[in-house]
């Protein structure tokens, strides 16, 4: 059973909320539902997890019992493993007027180290923390940038990895005049991983205010009823990313935060993909990418407000999505696995005089050539990329998660979700990118 934080001052006014996902998420047999969530599978995450915490006196014993406690009983829910396989790293760092690595990756191998290691930490007689913070925070740094390029250099495959968890448990703030300099290494170790403050002070202003400011954004937490649960959430969040292309995200009004799902999606032309019908124009590289299920608002949006935020001259007009008669001229759309699945009904976009029962077996979102168009309406058009002239499609992928490790059969064993076959294949496609958009711009000046 998780074992809850005691100090709940805050928030003790705000009830239950839904434990994780916000937004109406119907079984996911239902494909009809808002979007992926990114999953809360603790077993099966592949997380590197960064344990930085405050043990001068202003933490307190108790705090540190508490910490400790709370963080076992959350780690013994996780696999707790080796690099390359579906299992979770973790280390500890202890800070005051120093820092002190508890364990790194190697030495805590397994539940029982990692909960050995958290309930013997103790609270020192140091009152201010001075540069412990400063150290700890560089620890955390070279660990989470070596996990980085670890993960970047496997097999030579090229493909962007999970960002590590660094958690911050804090009680005292930094001296004033050493901010700046904390800041910095806080804003390295961000190009690596993900900073999640945990305000064990929340009385402390200049402490909360320093938190706030350096965490990844809707990642600082600080002691609540929820705490453990908002942790929990954050590190399921961090191990949800996509490898290329925006990921689907949206703003939970109760929570107040920002909750990313597990799908990613790009335009074909991003790959210089000009042959084949509509389908090839998004899985040529890999059959796990799909011209994108656009099925719900919060899809369709998303997917809008892409190519309303496109650059002047990079704006492309009209481009395939993933609904299409199929051979049994059955209105379907392709899920992520490449599987087929009939449309509801209950969202669409028709622009005026198209719709189910008009020619053209495929459809295409058309912002009607104005830049920034408000309006992307949905229009029937031929599946043959050669008759119809568009060569523009969106395409969608899961996002790798905990329960899209090995993604790519062609990518091999113990590789951690990768979309492209290859670095060389993924460096020809930028190469056509690059090219592609070197020509649109000649052409539109020539215009
Ligand atoms: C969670 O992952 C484990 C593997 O680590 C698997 O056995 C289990 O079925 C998964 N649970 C769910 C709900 O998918
Ligand atoms: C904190 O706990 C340790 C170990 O139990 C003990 O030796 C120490 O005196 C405690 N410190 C305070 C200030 O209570
Ligand atoms: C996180 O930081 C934001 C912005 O500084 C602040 O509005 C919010 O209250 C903070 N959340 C918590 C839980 O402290
Ligand atoms: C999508 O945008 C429309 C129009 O602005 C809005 O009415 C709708 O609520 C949005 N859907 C979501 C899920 O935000
Ligand atoms: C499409 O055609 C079918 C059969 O002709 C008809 O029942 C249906 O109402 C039509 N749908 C629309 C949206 O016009
Ligand atoms: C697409 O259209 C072109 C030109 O009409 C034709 O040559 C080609 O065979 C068609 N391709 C498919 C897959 O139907």
């Amino acid at each position: 059973m998780r074992l809850l934080t005691v100090l709940c001052f805050l928030w003790l006014s705000v009830g239950v909320f839904a434990r994780h996902f916000p937004l109406k998420v119907k079984n996911v047999a239902d494909f009809n539902y808002v979007a992926t969530p990114c999953s809360s599978n603790t077993s099966s995450a592949w997380l590197d997890i960064i344990l930085l915490i405050d043990n001068s006196a202003t933490m307190g014993n108790a705090s540190l019992r508490q910490i400790g406690l709370s963080l076992s009983s959350e780690f013994s829910q996780y696999t707790i493993g080796p690099y390359g396989s579906s299992a979770s790293r973790v280390a500890i760092v202890t800070y005051n007027a120093g820092a002190n690595l508890i364990g790194d990756f190697n030495a805590l191998s397994t539940i029982q180290k990692i909960t050995a290691a958290l309930t013997s930490i103790r609270q020192t007689n140091v009152v201010q923390i001075e540069y412990g913070l400063y150290d700890a925070l560089e620890i955390a740094r070279d660990m989470a940038q070596l996990a980085y390029e670890q993960c970047t250099s496997e097999n030579g495959f090229y493909h962007q990895p999970n960002p590590a968890a660094v958690v911050l448990f804090g009680a005292q703030a930094p001296f004033v005049d050493s901010i700046d300099k904390i800041t910095q290494v806080a804003n390295q170790l961000k190009s690596w991983a993900n900073l999640i403050t945990v305000n064990y002070n929340v009385n402390s202003v200049d402490l909360t205010n320093f938190l706030n400011s350096i965490a990844t954004p809707y990642m600082n937490l600080s002691v609540s009823k929820t705490l453990y649960d908002d942790l929990e959430f954050n590190l399921m969040q961090t191990n949800c990313f996509c490898d290329f292309g925006p990921q689907l995200s949206a703003f939970d009004p109760v929570k107040n935060r920002v909750v990313k799902y597990a799908e990613c999606s790009y335009n074909s032309e991003e790959l210089g993909l000009t042959w084949g019908t509509a389908e090839a124009l998004c899985n040529s590289y890999q059959s796990n990418v799909v011209l994108a299920p656009l099925t719900s608002s919060l899809r369709y949006n998303f997917t809008v407000s892409i190519y309303q935020n496109a650059l002047p001259g990079f704006m492309v007009d009209p481009i395939y999505i993933g609904l299409h008669r199929n051979s049994r001229k059955a209105w379907v759309w392709y899920d992520y696995d490449g599987s087929e699945i009939p449309d509801s009904g209950s969202f669409s976009n028709w622009a005026p005089g198209y719709g189910f029962n008009s020619t053209g077996d495929c459809v295409a979102i058309q912002g009607g050539n104005a830049e920034k168009s408000s309006s992307y309406l949905w229009i029937n058009a031929a599946c043959n990329i050669t008759t119809t002239n568009i060569d523009n499609a969106r395409c969608g992928y899961h996002a790798c998660d905990a329960s899209n490790m090995y993604q790519s059969a062609l990518a091999g064993l113990n590789h951690r979700c990768v979309i492209f076959e290859s670095d060389v294949k993924k460096k020809k496609a930028f190469e056509a990118r690059r090219k592609l958009l070197k020509e649109t711009r000649k052409n539109k000046n020539k215009a």
